[in-house]
């Protein structure tokens, strides 16, 4: 039986949840090198969603909410959507703010895109020596046929020699000022090309700290459902870091069943808290042990959605258009399984300013409590099964040709996505 916690209100304290029997820790702390995260729990990196503004609000619920589960304060981690090396190089303005964290975030976690060793190590080291971050994520699982045709995101670990070298850059700048590179990839290709056990191996080898499986192959893209069996092949294969399971966790329960299922050290959260930052809030009650979990009626979730538009203002510079615009794609997640009618929420996918926000949401039923079902289960991308858009001949070999080390250079460049 669940026990339910209300949603906090921003700044004050949360109300407790009713205690409950067991309180032992369901995993120890991860150790991420030098970083220890107490409650082992990672937000995935989502391009255009997972900016210093939700990270924010990810991270009240993940510590603060938690004082509601009884063991408050416990950190986990928060990663930056992908940072292209290239862009970040080149500094373009756009980058400098996506690698923004807020003064209390910590660790500062960057994820980085990137398909060449050379990109890689300028990149880390603007980030490292320039202290803008406290963990480095190598993005290896993109599926975006954009990337992958020339070689990019979840194609590259087929090229063993060409993934070895970019995870060694990231270490070797990392380590130069004890910043862990972590490495997050798929199971392969497609069911014929699977590339994460020697990913895993070469990861492991080369000194990164953790490595993160999405259990989906390129293939499978986000459909079809995620394959937690291969997160246990990849624990028994890499057993001297640690292993963190991707793919598919709705719910904390879901988390828990997944740590239960495969072994993994830790468990790495994206489309699950899309319009539901109190997962957080959940993940860390769970992995403490405790049973609290936050059912909010839809007057406190229109609160959270209010100060996630407020949070983006203050992202975007004060540009309250322009968060206006970002917050649109929220809406439907916020409301997903309450009542709300669809011109009301066609309207608030329209929304230009908070002070219009304000309107609408008062003319919802802010009294309606959380639908259950209806909003729990998937939420965010789903879409259908690909042949993965390749380079020509990409799959003959798992070596480099020189045509194709010049077409896998073109791939960094404007992508978007994971
Ligand atoms: C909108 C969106 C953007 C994403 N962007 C990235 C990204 O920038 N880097 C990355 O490694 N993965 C990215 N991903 C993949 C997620 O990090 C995660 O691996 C995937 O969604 C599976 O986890 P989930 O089932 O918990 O959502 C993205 C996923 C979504 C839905």
């Amino acid at each position: 039986m669940h026990v339910t916690a209300t949603l906090p209100a921003p700044n004050t304290t949360p109300t407790a949840a009713a205690p409950t029997a067991a309180a032992a820790p369901v995993l120890p702390p991860l150790q991420i090198g030098p970083l220890t995260i107490e409650s082992p729990v990672v937000l995935a990196p989502m391009a255009g969603i997972t900016n210093r503004a939700f990270r924010r609000l990810c991270r009240e619920y993940g510590t603060e909410g938690l004082a509601a589960g009884g063991a408050s304060g416990a950190k986990s981690l928060y990663v930056s959507e992908m940072i292209t090396s290239r862009a970040l190089v080149e500094r373009t303005p756009e980058t400098m703010r996506l690698i923004e964290h807020d003064p209390d975030e910590q660790p500062r976690s960057v994820q980085l895109y990137s398909v060449d060793p050379a990109t890689t190590a300028a990149a880390a080291r603007i980030l490292v020596q320039e202290d803008r971050a406290d963990h480095i994520d190598m993005n290896f699982g993109c599926p975006v046929p954009k990337v992958t045709r020339k070689g990019g995101g979840s194609a590259l670990p087929w090229k063993r020699d060409l993934f070895r070298a970019i995870v060694r850059a990231a270490v070797t700048e990392g380590a130069k000022r004890d910043v862990p590179v972590t490495v997050k990839m798929r199971i392969g290709i497609d069911d014929d090309h699977l590339t994460y056990l020697d990913a895993g191996r070469i990861a492991e080898a080369e000194g990164a700290a953790a490595v993160a499986l999405h259990a989906r192959t390129a293939a499978q893209a986000y459909s079809g459902q995620a394959r937690w069996e291969a997160i246990t092949r990849l624990k028994e294969t890499v057993t001297s870091i640690p292993v963190l399971g991707n793919g598919d966790i709705w719910s904390a329960e879901d988390a828990i069943a997944m740590v239960a299922q495969t072994g993994a050290d830790g468990v790495v959260v994206g489309r699950g808290c899309l319009g539901r930052p109190w997962l957080f809030t959940d993940l860390a009650a769970a992995f403490a042990g405790s049973n609290a979990r936050v059912q909010p009626t839809l007057g406190e979730v229109t609160v959270t959605l209010r100060r996630h538009a407020e949070y983006l203002t203050d992202f975007y510079d004060g540009d309250e258009l322009r968060a206006c615009r970002d917050i649109r794609k929220h809406i439907a997640w916020y409301l997903k399984g309450f009542r709300a009618g669809s011109s009301v929420r066609n309207q608030l996918a329209l929304v230009n300013s908070l002070t219009d926000l304000d309107g609408l949401i008062a003319t919802l039923d802010l009294t309606a409590p959380w639908p259950g079902e209806a909003a729990e289960g998937p939420r965010g991308r789903a879409g259908s099964p690909r042949v993965v858009a390749l380079p020509d001949g990409w799959l003959d070999s798992p070596e480099l040709s020189e045509t194709q080390r010049r077409q896998v250079a073109e791939a960094e460049l404007s992508v978007s996505g994971g």
